[in-house]
């Protein structure tokens, strides 16, 4: 593997753990607040960021390439509400695609064919994750603090029964 390519794509599977971690202390907020269905879902989120690691960490190693794990940041263990949970989940998924953006020009640049056709799946994932967030995200605006509202959106997150894909399907 190019030298170029290969440092860009550790980086991201840092990004990947980075975001897996992010969740679970989302998750662990807002299971302490007592909202279980939240928690399920962000938890289940934790496990997908980590598959994400995972199969980079893989594609990696099918390419002879050296993985270079690094130390992952201490996550944000606090929010002001749920709410803010899920727009910084959001924020955080449109920087998410924007990294994989900037990867698969990089790799484009270089030429870096497998790597382009690895990243495609990425790509995709990312339109589905930001759809699901912002989705969650403007049915929380919309509810803003009313707390029946809150808690039949907890029960509605807490459908969500894979890890695969954000959406309870
Ligand atoms: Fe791995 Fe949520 O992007």
């Amino acid at each position: 593997m190019n030298a170029t390519v290969l440092n860009a794509i550790n980086v991201q599977i840092n990004s990947e753990f980075d975001a897996s971690y992010r969740y679970l202390a989302m998750a662990a907020f807002c299971e302490h607040q007592k909202f279980a269905g939240a928690a399920s879902w962000l938890r289940f989120q934790a496990e997908e960021e980590r598959q994400h690691g995972l199969k980079l960490f893989n594609f990696v190693l099918a390419r002879d390439g050296v993985v270079a794990l690094e130390a992952v940041e201490q996550p944000k263990g606090s929010f002001a509400s749920l709410r803010h949970v899920f727009e910084e989940a959001l924020a955080h998924e449109q920087r998410v695609t924007q990294e994989i953006n900037a990867l698969y020009e990089l790799c484009f640049g270089q030429k870096a064919f497998a790597e382009m056709a690895e990243l495609q799946w990425f790509l995709t994932e990312q339109v589905e994750e930001e759809k699901i967030a912002r989705e969650i995200v403007a049915k929380f605006q919309l509810i803003r603090d009313d707390p029946a509202a809150v808690l039949d959106m907890d029960r509605e997150l807490g459908r969500r029964s894979s890890a695969t894909t954000g959406s309870a399907h």
